[in-house]
């Protein structure tokens, strides 16, 4: 007889759900959706860049006391700028995943943190320099300021609820958002005995990319807890506009992969093995293509291996 706990889950109409769906089946979902969002207020905006960086990429925490959002690590929610877009329609909303876990940088469950770049870009006709609707409102939100959220939205990088689990991360830029939650989760809230439920035991490995050292998003934080965790956390940088890869280009988070490929496939292969990839969608390729050298050394093919860990839940990818 299977235990309660394993019974098969039925969807709201009955039918019996897959595994994967029916594990989390009790992640909150659009709780508040696009035409009713929760209109919360900015608690803080701090700078993540330091001087000489490039760029505006902001740390942001809103209230969420007033509301009945609930989220867990690895999801997104909503932003919806205030205005109208080209057509005169009011603007729509746009993703950010959520940086905090789900007791927020307070451990009070009653916040939710983001790690937000302010987008530029030359226009390709004109020349002239463009900012990004959401992410200029986002940037240059004051404390006190009103902020439309809806969701929380996603299912696909969610942490294993298994303690003795290995996290492969591999991020470029603001991709540190989820893990930084999932380390949060994993070092910090247990320290504030916030998740008993949850005492982290295994060992979690990311690989960061970023720009210059002055990008290094969170830096004091990851060097902090590879200092108190070295048995269980190791931090990987490719600072593509320092470091120079084995062919002498910029150095990116793939070349990190490629010269570490084997080791891990090794940690890919093990079953408690989860791989998260956030960030910019360009580096997907280069990382297939490190990971394809290290199983073809044992006549692996990646991408038929990659689609069984996909299916299994072990490789979770969110790139844009
Ligand atoms: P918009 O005003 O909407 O401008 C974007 C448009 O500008 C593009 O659609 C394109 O038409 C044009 N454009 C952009 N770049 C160029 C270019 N180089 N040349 C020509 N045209 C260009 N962002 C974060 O900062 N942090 C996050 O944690 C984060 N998480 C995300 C999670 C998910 C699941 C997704 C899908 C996206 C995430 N993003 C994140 C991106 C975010 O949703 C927005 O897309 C981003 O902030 C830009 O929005 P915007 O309103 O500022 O830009
Ligand atoms: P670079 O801009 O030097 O070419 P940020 O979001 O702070 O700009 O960081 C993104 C990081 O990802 C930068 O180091 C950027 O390098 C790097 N990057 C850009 N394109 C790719 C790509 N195709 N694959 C991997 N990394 C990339």
């Amino acid at each position: 007889l299977l235990s309660e706990q394993e019974q098969p889950k039925k969807d709201k109409k009955g039918n019996t759900m897959t595994q994967a769906k029916a594990k989390h089946a009790d992640v909150p979902v659009n709780t508040y959706r696009p035409n009713a969002p929760f209109v919360g207020k900015c608690i803080s905006n701090e700078p993540l860049v330091k001087e000489n960086g490039i760029g505006i990429v902001q740390h942001l925490k809103f209230d969420l006391s007033e509301s009945n959002l609930k989220y867990i690590e690895g999801q997104s929610i909503g932003i919806i700028p205030p205005g109208v877009d080209k057509n005169g329609k009011p603007e729509k909303l746009r993703l950010y995943s959520i940086a905090s876990t789900r007791h927020g940088d307070d451990v009070d469950d009653k916040t939710v943190s983001l790690c937000v770049r302010q987008l530029e870009y030359k226009h390709p006709e004109t020349g002239e320099t463009v900012y990004g609707v959401c992410s200029t409102h986002l940037c240059f939100l004051k404390p006190g300021d009103e902020v439309k959220i809806t969701g929380p939205v996603g299912k696909e990088m969610l942490l294993p609820d298994d303690t003795d689990a290995k996290v492969i991360m591999m991020a470029t830029g603001t991709g540190i958002a989820p893990m930084r939650a999932y380390l949060w989760r994993m070092f910090k809230d247990a320290e504030k005995a916030a998740n008993q439920d949850y005492q982290f035991n295994g060992f979690a490995w990311l690989i960061f990319g970023v720009p210059t050292t002055p990008n290094l998003l969170y830096k004091e934080e990851l060097e902090e807890m590879e200092q108190k965790y070295p048995e269980n956390f190791r931090l990987t940088c490719a600072i593509s506009r320092e470091q120079k890869n084995p062919q002498g280009g910029r150095m990116y988070i793939q070349d990190r992969v490629a010269e570490h490929a084997d080791e891990l496939w090794k940690l890919i292969k093990e079953e408690k093995t989860h791989t998260y990839i956030c960030g910019l969608r360009g580096m997907e390729e280069g990382i297939d293509a490190a990971l394809t050298a290290a199983a073809a050394k044992e006549g692996v093919t990646w991408s038929d291996y990659q689609k069984q860990i996909k299916k299994a839940g072990r490789w979770h990818v969110e790139t844009y």
